[in-house]
């Protein structure tokens, strides 16, 4: 038994579970993610595993982005990066849907479907149905070699290295990384990428890993958070625009492992129905690191404040005003809008990993789910 212990606890890395060795491999996951791809010097991006050229590329007139689960929250973000970016049209779909609506792809379409796993049955047989309508193909995908990377015309991988824990981390980061590096290289050779909005970006990149390390290693209020909250049967998360979709993330880390039934919402959705599930104690978790929609996600804040619920804000250091609404802040570094989803994700996967401990919920392998759906 003593021997197991020993393989089983170097197999993790000294951690617990592989959920949490996985988390604190972001940094090192995303800086391997980034190096092939992020010239610092030029302050440029570049795929040379891609052949696209830019005439190629100016003829698409439409992307869309398929995927499951957090793979999925990966292509909501990517949505943004591409539309707002690249200047592209971009619809996301869950891929079990995607394969079935009869979907619009024609010979100028882009489809890129995430996969960290890249062998989800849903997402390949999206992949499939995008190649029969016509369309160029793209896998962004954590296997080499992979059923979706081997079927798809190019492929874009993360290095996050093998991803064991059934919740997905650092796959899920690398994945908007990589989103965010093809947005930027998509939008320069259409044109519609400034070289010096592209230099911020790739230096603000460059800070990340380094910025993820540092919030790691102080995660003391999250734990009391987690121990505080975690016997709640139901949590919120809101958010809008960028922050939204990183939401969803969150939501779908607590909902996984800690079986909370957590839910999430586009903020200025509350009145459409949530609000009536809002009621004294029950915790809300409000991201708040988009400044252009920022004012109207406090007072969103301030509705379910109202109400009596426990809020807990996700805000930038310094934005000290938060306190003001919230009844706790967690801070993460300030950056630049696009990649704030890369850091507001790290307390939303603590917050889940603690709540399930609390909960004493198996972390790695929670009850019902897979780590790969290979199934229908
Ligand atoms: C995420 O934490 C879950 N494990 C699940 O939603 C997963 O993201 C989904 O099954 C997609 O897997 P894939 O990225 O390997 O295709």
């Amino acid at each position: 038994f003593v021997v197991n212990w020993n393989a089983e606890a170097a197999e993790k890395g000294g951690f617990e579970h592989f959920m949490l060795k996985e988390i604190y491999e972001q940094p090192k996951a995303l800086r391997d993610t980034m190096t092939s791809r992020l010239d610092a010097a030029a302050k440029t991006i570049g795929f040379p595993e891609l052949n696209w050229t830019a005439e190629e590329l100016r003829e698409i007139n439409k992307i869309f982005i398929v995927a499951c689960g957090t793979a999925y929250h990966a292509g909501i973000v990517g949505k943004y990066y591409l539309e707002q970016l690249a200047r592209v049209p971009v619809e996301v779909d869950i891929a079990s849907e995607f394969r079935y609506r009869d979907p619009l792809v024609d010979g100028n379409s882009l489809t890129i479907v995430i996969s960290q796993s890249g062998e989800t049955s849903d997402t390949l047989a999206a992949l499939r149905e995008a190649k029969r309508l016509g369309s160029r193909t793209l896998a962004v995908t954590n296997v080499v070699g992979s059923s979706i990377a081997r079927e798809a015309d190019q492929v874009v991988y993360t290095y996050a290295g093998p991803e064991i824990a059934v919740a997905s981390t650092k796959a899920y980061t690398t994945q908007l990384l990589a989103m965010l590096m093809l947005a930027i290289y998509v939008g320069r050779l259409r044109g519609s990428m400034s070289a010096e909005r592209e230099q911020e970006l790739v230096r603000g990149l460059t800070f990340v890993p380094e910025q993820i390390h540092k919030m790691l290693e102080n995660v003391d209020q999250i734990k009391v958070f987690a121990r505080e909250y975690g016997s709640s049967e139901d949590a919120f998360f809101l958010g809008r625009s960028l922050d939204y979709a990183v939401a969803l993330e969150g939501a779908l880390k607590l909902k996984e492992i800690s079986y909370i039934h957590a839910e999430a919402y586009a903020a200025g959705e509350l009145k459409h129905g949530t609000l009536a599930l809002i009621v004294s104690g029950v915790p809300v978790i409000v991201l708040a690191t988009q400044m252009d929609v920022y004012d109207k996600t406090v007072s969103n804040l301030q509705e379910v404040k109202a109400r009596e619920a426990v809020v807990i804000a996700i805000g930038f250091e310094g934005d000290t005003s938060l306190e003001k609404y919230a009844d706790h802040v967690i801070y993460i570094p300030r950056t630049d809008k696009y990649l704030a989803p890369l850091m507001a994700v790290l307390p939303l996967q603590l917050l889940a990993y603690y709540a399930a401990l609390t909960r004493g919920c198996d972390v790695d392998k929670p009850r019902n789910l897979a780590k790969s759906v290979t199934v229908e």
